[in-house]
């Protein structure tokens, strides 16, 4: 193990300049534009693979291609080993708005102790941590306790809807005991994070049309209405004034959080002035009754992501718009169901439409909310792996973001995810200006290479 250990530290200046160029490819998944950069981008994984020792592959999907790579099978034939998948994907978020951010988000910068660039923190610097760790078992000759097989996909970031037959298609090659995940949060560098469910999600867009065109506002204004006021006054619609989704249905099935719940997250650090600071807000918002912890984690919300209609352009333009588009999310706990929830917000929306709009809603892809038990054997050795590698106490959250496919993952291979993510809390994620801290970088490495010694013995 010493010598896993030494060649982490030795290799940790290549590990970055790898990063680095992980980072490069603009990957991003939304944005047909990137189809041949995100192919490019898994043969550059693939090609990685290979170097470090890995038998590595890309599978072809309906969308963007998955990496599968497998560390050389050992022990005796026939014989079974332990068997983890690590998932990753190498997809990253669209970078816009760019003006906002300090240096261009695929030409990657160290500065302050981290990496900078779109999908450096989400999921890059996380997936390619787990690959070095396996590269020093590989290089040093050091026996791997336990059979690994890498699966980083293209498509994370606009729901893995892929995946789910591919799954289907490699269920025996990835039958597993557990899959391994880094693509979630700590709360700080000393808090080193196990996170036992996440939130799920569903997307929709709300198109409102009015007049088959844009038209004159001094002309016909007053005589039809306008859809982005339409839309407005219909969204404004959906939230009551204790920051609660007022969708009939909406809630039903939210389990409740039990008191010794409710008891560890007022656990995880938390300071109000800090976290409005970081955020940029002049007060916090939430649902009523809730911790900022737990209403970010363990509290269902409706979110719009995107607000459009109308003259967007420089100066002025006297019109009433043709139509009104919002991009809405919603995220779900357990045991909320995504498909009746999207029923009832079908229901609702129809009837608060007015009859001088025509109301459209388009659905997107959705995912279940994911809860698993901290307690288990793998989860333990998990926290120990935490431990070893962090040199601090780690603790247990639920996380408020989505990885579509760990439902999955659960439904196809029977197994639980052991989310360890790396990411800090201003590591920038989704925003202008990401980055990845290369202490996590490197404790990261350092926990995946313990996390299959403590693993294997369970
Ligand atoms: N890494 C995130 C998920 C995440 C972030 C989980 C922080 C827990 C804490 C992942 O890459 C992500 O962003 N997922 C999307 C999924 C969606 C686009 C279907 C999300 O949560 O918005
Ligand atoms: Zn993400």
């Amino acid at each position: 193990m010493q010598a896993v250990i030494n060649y982490l530290k030795q290799h940790q200046a290549r590990a970055i300049e790898e990063l680095c160029a992980y980072v490069r490819f603009p990957s991003v998944s939304a944005q047909p534009q990137h189809r041949a950069d995100l192919r490019a981008c898994a043969e550059w994984v693939v090609k990685h693979c290979r170097a470090i020792g890995l038998q590595a592959r890309l599978c072809s999907t309906a969308g963007h291609p998955v990496v599968v790579a497998k560390t050389p099978r050992a022990g005796k034939p026939g014989a079974r080993r332990p068997h983890f998948v690590v998932y990753g994907h190498y997809d990253v978020q669209p970078p816009e708005p760019l003006d906002l951010w300090t240096s261009p988000p695929f030409e990657p910068r160290a500065a302050r102790g981290a990496i900078y660039g779109r999908g450096a923190s989400d999921n890059k610097g996380q997936n390619l941590a787990h690959l070095k760790a396996v590269e020093a078992y590989l290089k040093t000759g050091t026996p791997l306790p336990c059979d690994l097989t890498f699966v980083i996909e293209g498509e994370e970031e606009v729901g893995s809807s892929n995946l789910t037959p591919f799954l289907q298609q490699h269920r025996a090659e990835l039958a597993c005991n557990a899959i391994v995940i880094s693509d979630t949060g700590m709360p700080s560098p000393k808090h080193p994070a196990l996170t036992y469910a996440l939130r799920g999600i569903a997307g929709f867009e709300i198109i409102l049309r009015g007049p088959a065109q844009d038209l004159h506002s001094g002309i016909f204004g007053g005589t039809v209405d306008n859809p982005a006021m339409a839309l407005c006054q219909l969204l404004g619609k959906l939230r009551d004034a204790k920051g609660r989704v007022a969708i009939p249905g909406f809630y039903d099935g939210v389990r409740p959080l039990s008191a010794y719940e409710r008891k560890q997250f007022a656990r995880v650090p938390f300071n109000t002035r800090n976290y409005q600071r970081l955020l940029g807000v002049p007060k916090l918002f939430g649902e009523a009754g809730f911790t900022p912890v737990e209403q970010r984690s363990a509290r269902p919300t409706f979110e719009i992501n995107g607000l459009t209609s109308g003259y967007q352009g420089e100066g002025s333009k006297t019109i009433v718009p043709a139509w009104a588009r919002a991009k809405v999310t919603i995220r779900l706990v357990p045991d909320q169901d995504p498909v009746q929830v999207i029923r009832c917000i079908r229901r609702h929306l129809a009837k608060l439409c007015p009859p001088s709009v025509r109301l459209e809603l388009k659905e997107r892809s959705y995912a279940a909310p994911y809860l698993v038990s901290p307690t288990g054997p793998q989860a333990q050795a998990a926290l120990r792996a935490l431990k070893r590698a962090f040199a601090c106490e780690p603790v247990l959250v639920r996380e408020g973001g989505s990885i579509p496919i760990v439902n999955d993952f659960k439904r196809i291979l029977r197994a639980d995810a052991l989310l360890l993510g790396l990411s800090l809390p201003d590591d920038n994620a989704h925003s202008p200006n990401e980055k990845f801290d290369l202490g996590c970088f490197a404790k990261g490495q350092l926990m995946s290479a313990y996390l299959w010694q403590e693993l294997s013995r369970t």
